[in-house]
């Protein structure tokens, strides 16, 4: 584990300076160590252990189904391969709306069993005080507004989301709690920019256009591994999804006309 002293360690601290002087932020989801590896190396601040986990690498159609056992097994290996990222955690339905002394021991399992760094909490205004109890634990907190999959049942669907007065309400009352980022789902453009005019906190945007401090994609959207729908916010940087089908379909192939394995692959 890299000292969190180290000055090649992303902190809370740097992500801040980067709002204080004009500069952007990455932020990709990673859920196992060699994805978490790469994406270390290739330079991105925050790898989120998001609970798209349950979505994105355990097929179902909503986040709620995550568990906060399995968002710990998948973070201690994010936590294990980060060497300059910062690493945050969500906690996943219900454990971010249950009592806020459950919300609080999540967040300390999460610092004290996965080396990670942060947790990711849905909500604003109405989290005020789970915010404020955490960071006052020592848990830090990147707050999550706009659209809220984990209230998918509530919404009825996933929809952008306008409001940008309670959008606004609830950024600005994340920030006085204490939250060292706010995290902005699917809203317009404008939206987005009330939201970081009002707040002195990094904004990190996912569906909310060119203005906030840092962007934020899922790993498996950015790299073509999807198997449905793509939002529109979603731009494919790379065709992994087709590269694995094709190496399965060349190895089936292979197998089945005898020339694999060769001789170079076989022991004598
Ligand atoms: O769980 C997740 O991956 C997220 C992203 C949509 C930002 O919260």
């Amino acid at each position: 584990m890299a000292d969190p002293n180290s000055p090649a360690r992303i902190t809370t601290r740097t992500l801040q300076k980067r709002r204080d002087s004009g500069g952007k932020i990455t932020m990709l989801t990673a859920y196992d160590f060699p994805t978490a590896k790469l994406l270390d190396e290739a330079g991105i601040d925050v790898l989120l252990v998001g609970d798209s986990l349950a979505m994105v690498v355990g097929g179902h159609e909503t986040t709620l189904p995550v568990t906060m056992d399995q968002m710990l097994y998948h973070a201690e290996m994010v936590g294990r391969a980060a060497n300059r990222s910062l690493v945050v955690v969500d906690l996943p339905f219900p454990d971010g709306q249950l009592g806020i002394e459950h919300s609080i021991r999540c967040g300390a399992r999460v610092l004290k069993e996965t080396r990670c760094h942060a947790v990711k909490l849905e909500g604003g205004a109405e989290q005020a005080s789970r915010i404020a109890a955490l960071v006052t634990a020592g848990i830090p907190v990147m707050a999550h507004v706009g659209l809220r999959p984990q209230n998918v049942f509530v919404d009825g669907g996933y929809r952008v989301q306008r409001d940008e007065a309670a959008l606004v309400a609830d950024a600005v009352a994340a920030e006085q709690s204490g939250a060292f980022a706010v995290l902005i789902e699917c809203v317009p453009e404008s939206v987005a920019q009330a939201i970081d005019d009002a707040v002195t906190v990094p904004t990190i945007g996912i569906g909310a256009g060119r203005v906030t401090t840092g962007q934020v994609l899922v790993t498996h959207d950015l790299i073509g591994l999807t198997s449905g729908y793509t939002p529109k916010f979603v731009r494919t940087f790379a065709s992994v999804g087709e590269t694995i089908r094709s190496a399965a379909e060349s190895f089936q192939k292979a197998v089945d006309d005898g020339s694999f394995p060769g001789a170079d692959e076989t022991f004598q």
